[in-house]
């Protein structure tokens, strides 16, 4: 038999996003169970041991052993919670179209499970529609309750930013959207007990375009500044001079970096599900093309950049030069993979004929491109290539002892030489 334990609240998807979210919730002194498909996550979980680097095990481990994190594979557990928050992933297909089976099948799984009352919100970044046409439907019939009288339904954007510090979930407002007043306000109160500020939007649709919007907007002015930074390596002004000039306007001006190309979950996938979504209404979503194609052209650009700097600060071709790639993960200080710009041009300057190491104190190996990090010796290579900047390294003895450094991140915080060459 089943045991029946009371849960607050239950987080499907135990991720990036779900893990920070029940460690906020449990901190404000909530019970919360945790569900996802993996065996080996929920053992990890209800050990203490952490996998997701925001929520270090230090953090987690006291939270498991005083019962107010739980981590389970069973569904059942639905049942014993007041509301359940959806946070699985919504990646796009080969075809580059959304793909919300993983929202579909959590809520085939949830389903069973709802009673009279209960708050089903979620939270995973999707297009504007998902909650009502997606969710909605496939909950009513697994159930057999209506949303709105049967059980409140919302969606509440996650704005989580893997190993940024200065904003937690708690710190960072809550956009929610019910698809009735009494759904907002039912999701409004949950989260209010954990996050300093909720704000009510009024329907899930103008939510969900909220997210969006977040994130095109990012991924329209990192589009922005890398073309400038394409005509400024022609011009020979350096782009990161001018932009931290600007950056001095007191107003109206928000600085964006260039860099080798766009990392992460959300920016490179999500903008696309707009896309996919505006479509249906004739229309084309062209900023969002524009920037898309803007940014997946950074890795080629940055392949002749080192292949230029080869050629003028070694004498040398791409083809049988040792280079060395310093950080491959996303962005500093952690250690995601996912969608980094450093696979691209590892396997760009491979296909060239290069002989490729890379370090990284965060990433031990890459297994696909069958490399380890090896240890930082600049001096052993033909060239040194930035591509994402840990702040553990140094720089400065990076540069005295490299041949030649190709910089991507503006590391080095030097002007262009013939032996440092940036972006
Ligand atoms: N990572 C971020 O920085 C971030 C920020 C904001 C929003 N988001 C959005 O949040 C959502 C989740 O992203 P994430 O980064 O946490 O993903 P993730 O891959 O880190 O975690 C998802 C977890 O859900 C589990 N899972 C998948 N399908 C499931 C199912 N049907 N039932 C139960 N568990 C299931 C997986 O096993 C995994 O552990 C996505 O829509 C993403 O776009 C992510």
């Amino acid at each position: 038999m089943r045991h029946h334990a009371h849960y607050d609240i239950a987080v499907v998807g135990a991720g990036y996003v779900g893990m920070p979210h029940a460690r906020t919730f449990a901190e404000a002194g909530k019970k919360v169970v945790l569900i996802d498909l993996l065996q080996d996550v929920v053992d990890r979980i209800n050990r203490g041991e952490s996998h997701i680097s925001d929520v270090p095990s230090e953090v987690l481990k006291p939270l498991v052993d005083d019962g107010r994190i739980t981590a389970t594979t069973d569904f059942g557990a639905v049942a014993d919670a007041d509301a359940v928050v959806i946070a699985v992933p919504t990646p796009l297909s080969p075809q580059r179209e959304p793909d919300v089976s993983y929202i579909q099948r959590a809520a085939r799984d949830i389903a069973p499970h709802l009673r009279e009352g209960h708050l089903v919100v979620l939270e995973s970044t999707t297009y504007p529609g998902t909650t009502r046409d997606v969710l909605r439907p496939l909950l009513e019939e697994g159930s057999g309750l209506k949303a709105g009288d049967g059980f409140h339904l919302a969606y509440a954007p996650e704005r989580v930013d893997p190993g940024r510090t200065d904003y937690t979930t708690k710190t960072t407002p809550k956009v929610v959207g019910g698809i009735d007043e009494a759904s907002t306000e039912a999701a409004a109160e949950l989260y209010s007990a954990a996050v300093d500020e909720v704000v009510r939007v009024s329907s899930p649709e103008a939510a969900e375009l909220t997210k969006l919007l977040e994130n095109i907007f990012r991924s329209v002015n990192i589009a922005l500044v890398n073309e400038l930074a394409r005509l400024c390596g022609r011009m020979q002004i350096d782009v990161w001079e001018v932009i931290d000039a600007a950056a001095t306007k007191p107003f109206g001006f928000m600085s964006f970096k260039p860099g080798p190309g766009l990392g992460g979950h959300c920016i490179p996938i999500d903008p696309f599900y707009l896309t996919w979504k505006a479509r249906e209404y004739d229309f084309t979503t062209e900023f969002i093309e524009l920037a898309g194609k803007v940014n997946q052209s950074m890795p080629y650009y940055c392949r002749s950049l080192i292949s230029q700097a080869l050629n003028h600060g070694a004498g040398k071709s791409l083809a049988g030069s040792k280079v060395l790639i310093v950080g491959v993960s996303y962005k500093p200080d952690i250690g995601d993979m996912r969608e980094s710009p450093a696979l691209k041009i590892i396997e760009l300057i491979r296909n060239a004929g290069a002989d490729v190491s890379y370090h990284d104190p965060h990433v031990p190996e890459l297994r696909e491109q069958r490399l380890r990090s090896v240890e930082l010796d600049p001096a052993a290579y033909d060239a040194v290539v930035i591509v994402t900047d840990h702040t553990s390294i140094d720089y400065d003895k990076l540069v005295e002892e490299a041949n030649v450094v190709v910089d991507f991140r503006n590391a080095t915080r030097r002007p262009r030489s013939e032996k440092v060459w940036k972006l």
